[in-house]
């Protein structure tokens, strides 16, 4: 992934006013829309996780120079929806057949206006209409306590490697 590009993050758009949003569309990207979302996925993990994991944890996450094509593939085959207000895309999650909840990222500029909860409202609305008993997801520190506010609870704690580093997270749960 190209590093400038992947720093660009927010650059061009005036950071938005504190507050929830009023007005949040949700709906499926198009395929030239994926690399937007790796500028969520990597602004997300070095801006806000960074919180509660190290640089070379956040980096072993979001590698700076993942391959764009690893990305597109890796995307394309979860099937993410996105949440849209006035024209960009500030966030986006996905709801697999067996109720795994594999991605929810929320742009970093926009953390705390409500748009994880318009996400988590479009989770609820999939599942029920698949028929589904029960979501899951392997959560990270930073993401706990909003999981843990609709409803989630911690199954087990969890310590990943990825990339030859070591990345706590939990597997949560909710009964639906
Ligand atoms: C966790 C995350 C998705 C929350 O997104 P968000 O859009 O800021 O969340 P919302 O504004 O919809 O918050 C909804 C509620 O969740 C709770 N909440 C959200 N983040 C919280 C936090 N860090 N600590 C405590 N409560 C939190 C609040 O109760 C909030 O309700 P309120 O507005 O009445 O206070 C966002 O911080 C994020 O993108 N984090 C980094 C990426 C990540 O870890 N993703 C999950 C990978 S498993």
């Amino acid at each position: 992934m190209n590093t400038s590009w992947a720093c660009c993050i927010g650059i061009g758009r005036p950071a938005p006013m504190p507050g929830e949003v009023a007005h949040m569309t949700v709906r499926d990207p198009a395929r030239h829309e994926i690399p937007a979302l790796w500028e969520i996925f990597w602004g997300a993990i070095h801006n806000v996780n960074v919180r509660d994991y190290s640089t070379e944890q956040v980096e072993a996450w979001a590698p700076t120079d993942l391959d764009p094509a690893v990305w597109q593939r890796k995307l394309e085959e979860i099937r993410p929806f996105v949440v849209e207000v006035a024209g960009q895309i500030v966030g986006y999650s996905d709801l697999q057949s067996n109720g795994l909840i594999d991605h929810l990222f929320v742009h970093h500029q926009w953390q705390g206006r409500g748009v994880a909860r318009r996400l988590m409202q479009e989770i609820e609305q999939r599942a029920s209409r698949s028929g589904l008993k029960e979501l899951e997801s392997h959560v990270s520190i930073t993401a706990r306590p909003f999981f843990e506010e609709c409803g989630f609870r911690v199954v087990r704690e969890q310590n990943n490697e990825l990339r030859g580093v070591i990345l706590r997270n939990y597997l949560m749960r909710r009964q639906l």
